[in-house]
């Protein structure tokens, strides 16, 4: 019996000595102290032993069945450290190799002045309220006092998605759903993009974007339009830079203008960037039509507002000197890279 322990303990030693891989020593592991091993069956023998001496085969046999296991655990580390040195060789850093750089993005010289209007309307107690690109006839047309058969709704300068649904060609459709759900007082601005049937050039982009404000209180009048406007253009610009308006046509305002801004180029003296006339076209405004507000159940005899639209492209272009508004639709990472 002890010769016969002796010899399986030998095998298990040799047979173990060769193994260098987890799956071999896991067949390993069960044919020397598993169900069907011999040590195992050589414990099921125990019944034919003599009462007297069962007490010590039980325990030669554990001995053995533990030692077994000694060897079995003591393998496995050998295998593991065999592992992790090949691990440890095929992976090895080499210190002296020059580091890879990697590229920082940034944000888009767009995103950067749409983020700067933004600070400064939050900075004169404007929030921010937000519209849909895909838009219905009403709010782009006929909630903004738009005649049925005004240029504008034409195929040839909006796109329609299909009867009745367009892309928004403007963000004074913010102002109708903005009004729709909340009452005066209402101090809001709408960033967004907007979309027209135009041919891309210099200053023309199927694509581009306006920052809408929208003011309704009791005794709003042009004057505060005019304020706002000013402080928004000085902080955006500089002190010295003046805003004015001149009298213009907007079916939703009454009465409308245009916004003008002096050059930022060379400061109203006249130079190419103005063509030689002092000042910048930034947009329109006015006051609220009181048939815009009655269209939203607003009382237009108690309360009045103001509303503009500038374009956010513009504001980019002529903050950052970019010449031509296709730069900013290109996305050529030599010119990005220079406003990050
Ligand atoms: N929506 C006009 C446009 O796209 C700009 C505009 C003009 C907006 C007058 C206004 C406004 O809010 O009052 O040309």
């Amino acid at each position: 019996m002890k010769d016969k322990l002796q010899q399986i303990i030998d095998k298990a030693e040799s047979e173990l000595n060769s193994i260098t891989t987890k799956p071999e020593l896991l067949n390993a592991k069960s044919r020397i102290i598993g169900k069907k091993s011999e040590l195992n069956s050589l414990m099921k023998n125990i019944k034919d032993v003599a009462p007297e001496d069962r007490r010590e085969f039980g325990q030669l046999i554990n001995e053995a069945k533990d030692y077994l296991q000694q060897l079995i655990d003591s393998r496995t580390q050998i295998i593991d450290e065999l592992i992790y040195n090949e691990q440890v060789a095929s992976s090895r850093i080499d210190l002296t190799m020059p580091g890879r750089r990697t590229v920082q993005g940034g944000l888009h010289p767009l995103t950067q002045i749409w983020r700067e209007v933004e600070d400064t309307f939050l900075s004169m107690g404007f929030e921010i309220a937000d519209g849909f690109d895909v838009e219905d006839e009403f709010h782009n047309f006929d909630a903004l006092n738009t005649p049925k058969d005004h240029p504008s709704r034409n195929l040839a300068d909006t796109f329609y998605v299909e009867d009745n649904i367009l892309l928004r060609t403007q963000t004074s459709t913010v102002q109708i759903r903005t009004m729709e759900n909340y009452q005066p007082p209402i101090r809001i601005i709408a960033p967004g993009r907007c979309y027209r049937n135009d041919k891309m050039d210099a200053s023309h982009s199927p694509v581009f974007h306006q920052v809408e404000a929208l003011v309704v209180d009791e005794n709003i009048s042009f004057a505060d339009l005019k304020d706002t406007l000013n402080i928004f253009v000085q902080t955006m610009f500089g002190q010295n830079i003046k805003s004015r308006i001149r009298p213009h046509f907007f079916p939703f305002t009454e009465p409308s203008a245009e916004i003008d801004i002096s050059c930022v180029s060379c400061g109203g003296s006249g130079c190419r960037i103005c063509k030689n006339s002092g000042w910048l076209e930034m947009g329109g405004a006015g006051m609220v039509d009181p048939a815009v507000l009655e269209s939203v159940g607003i009382d237009s005899e108690k309360y009045t507002g103001y509303a503009f639209g500038l374009g956010i492209d513009r504001i980019t272009m002529l903050k950052y000197n970019i010449p031509d508004m296709r730069i900013l639709f290109e996305n050529d990472l030599r010119f990005l890279k220079q406003y990050r």
